[in-house]
């Protein structure tokens, strides 16, 4: 397919999508969205790709949020298409066979901070902002932002962010555990393709586990999410991977991984 508003690089099994409409600041319109789905759909078969990582174009913005000139136009029932739309894409990413990391490279704000929030793993560059500034506009956030926010850092802190609108800089995103890391600008990319090459040269199919049993722990009980880490511990058990991964270690050398 070709993408108007996404572009994508694929090297050394790492596939780089970038949110491209900087004049814009990378804002999500109704297009971008549905791109995103197909890209995502198409990477997610891709066995060349191993790692995704997704980020923005210029030196500006991430992506400043959902396209405001779109949202202007809705009413009640648009308005829960587009968040279901947008719920889907993201949730999508969040279930990708494959790891996402976020660079966040500008504006995280809205739908961008969103879709970071989406990503399996978050880095920023050191004039990253993130918010949800919904409530400026008589909005709430609606992709996923209120659920995922209030997971993943203290649901006061959250609750904080949705109710001012607040930005908060890439140190404080770095305190609360929104981000995981922060680079200079200049070394953002540099930095997030070597977590994904290290990432890359695992065994896939435990990468693939991993992920899946990770995401559980915060949609099942604890109980239910132990079931489950049992059972794709078990599966890992069953892939020439874990024979080799367990079999090097032995030997004392490196494994080679065959993702099989
Ligand atoms: N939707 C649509 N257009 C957007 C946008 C968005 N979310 N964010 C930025 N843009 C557009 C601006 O309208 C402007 O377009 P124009 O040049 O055609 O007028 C262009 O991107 C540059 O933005 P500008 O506001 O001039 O840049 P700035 O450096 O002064 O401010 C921000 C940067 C991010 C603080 C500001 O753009 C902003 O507040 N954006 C909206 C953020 C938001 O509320 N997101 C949540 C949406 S639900």
């Amino acid at each position: 397919m070709e993408y108007k508003n996404l572009l994508l690089e694929v090297k050394e099994n790492i596939a780089v999508v970038t949110v491209n409409r900087p004049d814009k600041l990378n804002a999500l319109n109704k297009e971008t969205i549905l791109e995103f789905r197909a890209m995502f759909k198409e990477l997610r078969g891709a066995d060349n790709v191993h790692v995704i990582i997704l980020t923005g174009s210029g030196e500006k913005a991430f992506v400043a949020g959902a396209d405001i000139k779109e949202i202007n136009e809705l009413d009640v029932l648009s308005a829960k298409k587009f968040s279901e739309r947008g719920q889907y894409v993201f949730n999508y990413i969040e279930n990708m066979n494959k790891p996402v990391i976020a660079a966040v490279n500008g504006f995280a704000l809205g739908g961008g901070c969103e879709l970071a929030l989406a990503c399996h793993i978050r880095l920023a560059s050191d004039n990253a902002k993130f918010g949800q500034p919904e409530v400026n506009l008589g909005i709430i956030p609606g992709y996923g932002g209120t659920q995922r926010l209030t997971r993943l850092i203290n649901s006061g802190r959250a609750m904080e962010s949705i109710l001012t609108g607040d930005m908060i800089d890439a140190n404080e995103a770095l305190r609360v555990g929104l981000v995981n890391h922060i680079y200079p600008q200049n070394e953002l990319m540099n930095k997030t393709f070597e977590m994904a090459k290290k990432i890359a040269s695992k065994g896939q199919n435990a990468i693939r586990f991993a992920i899946k049993a990770v995401i559980a722990a915060n949609q099942v009980s604890a109980k239910e999410g132990q079931n489950y880490e049992a059972s794709l511990f078990a599966l890992c058990c069953g892939t020439e991977d874990f024979k080799e991964g367990t079999s090097a270690f032995l030997e004392k050398r490196k494994p080679e991984f065959k993702n099989k």
